[in-house]
């Protein structure tokens, strides 16, 4: 079997209902995974934190990405970078974990960086001929920001973040996700691979069975009720159409609605999928986000955030209140993580074969394909995803051709 292709996966690229799942090999070969490092995650744009994470100039917080050491500052200026955490000396990483300074100080040898990246000490170096501090900043690594979320790209002629969203302000600026704080951040290390857990986020077929015992209570207060939504950009989302938060486990106090929601967003959760593995949940009183890592190609790191608006972090129940939602994401997630695993051991065997898709996993096939996209090298590849919702089952196939 030649991973690389285009033939071998002629069954994956059929439309949805015709489709079946990648090849076993795409979740657990190290070759597959390197060439998905190099096509995917060297290529477009990460996402590696909350840019409230650092709120004041000096701040910095460390973050390891695809195997490369980030560091992540705001600089004096106001504006946040990301630098490659490793000092131009003998290329020590110089700090770990967060905290604020006027400098980054490496502490191998006390070489001083601004928080611009810019080297001003490097004790040690007089003697060292034809050495200019200005030859030897810290490394940049490009950055954005959409919605209080950092972004990185590690390939220097990449698009603009702006670009690779596409549309996706369109059904999101009424939650002013900007403004939120992220109050939890839990890390997870998991093993299985990182589409693994990205698939099982992007579908809610499972829910009745791995959440029977937690949010599958909450089930069917409206019929036909989850769509898939057309975007324009490297993203996708779900919607489902429901009473109240999904935040929290039925039955348990919660937050106030968002005043500012506005259409759909006011009625269910919006679940969208930034490619190639940055899920949001957007309820109607917070948002949570999974960040996924790729470790090695049976490994991944998950990143679980809780962020509400500022103003409801400074109400005087807020602590006790948001115990709930807490609650809530730490059952899920485990019970997403035992799935995610025990699906990893069930596949990793030489009997293991491709299965088929339903037509309650239209973003599971949607994902596989834009993964082949980019490891096949396509060229002039659909950037845009045509929704429909579950009572427009007749069009579907057509709809979902990759
Ligand atoms: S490696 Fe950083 S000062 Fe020597
Ligand atoms: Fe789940």
């Amino acid at each position: 079997m030649d991973l690389f292709d285009p033939r071998t996966y002629e069954a994956v690229r059929r439309p949805l209902l015709e489709a079946e799942t990648l090849p076993v090999e795409c979740y657990t070969s190290p070759e597959f995974f390197q060439r998905e490092i190099d096509t995917i995650f060297m290529k477009v744009w990460n996402f590696i934190g909350r840019a409230d994470y650092i709120p004041n100039p000096g701040d910095y917080y460390t973050q390891d990405f695809a195997g490369v050491p980030l560091l992540i500052v705001r600089g004096d200026d106001g504006q946040v970078q990301a630098f490659i955490n490793s000092c131009r000396h003998r290329g020590a990483k110089m700090v770990t974990g967060k905290g604020s300074s006027k400098g980054i100080k490496c502490g191998y040898h006390g070489w001083m960086y601004k928080t611009d990246g810019a080297l001003m000490a490097a004790p040690g170096m007089a003697a060292s001929k034809g050495f200019d501090k200005a030859d030897y900043p810290l490394l940049k690594v490009k950055t954005g920001i959409w919605a209080g979320f950092i972004f990185v790209n590690f390939d220097p002629d990449s698009e603009s973040l702006e670009h690779y969203l596409g549309n996706i302000d369109m059904p999101f600026s009424s939650y002013h996700l900007e403004n939120m704080v992220c109050t939890q951040r839990k890390v997870y290390e998991v093993d299985c691979n990182w589409k693994i857990y990205v698939e099982n986020a992007m579908e809610a077929f499972h829910v009745p069975h791995v959440h029977r015992a937690s949010i599958n209570r909450q089930r069917g207060s409206v019929a036909n009720d989850r769509t898939f939504d057309s975007t324009a950009g490297d993203w996708v989302v779900m919607h489902k159409e429901h009473e109240g938060t999904r935040a929290v486990i039925l039955g348990d106090a919660s937050f106030p609605r968002l005043p500012s929601l506005t259409g759909k967003a006011a009625k269910g959760t919006y679940y969208p999928l930034l490619y190639p593995s940055t899920m949001l949940g957007c309820a109607i009183d917070c948002m949570w986000f999974l960040e996924i890592h790729p470790v090695t190609a049976t490994t991944m790191r998950l990143v679980v955030g809780a962020c509400f608006p500022k103003e409801i972090t400074q109400r005087p129940d807020f602590d006790e209140i948001v115990k709930n939602y807490y609650k809530r994401w730490d059952i899920t997630t485990a019970e997403d993580i035992a799935i995610s695993v025990q699906q990893q051991e069930g596949i990793s065997n030489k009997f293991s074969k491709p299965g088929r898709l339903s037509e309650h996993e239209p973003l599971v096939h949607a994902i596989d394909n834009w993964v082949l996209d980019h490891v096949l090298g396509v060229k002039n590849r659909k950037r845009s995803f045509q929704g429909f919702s579950l009572t427009d089952l007749d069009v579907l196939p057509e709809n979902i051709v990759a």
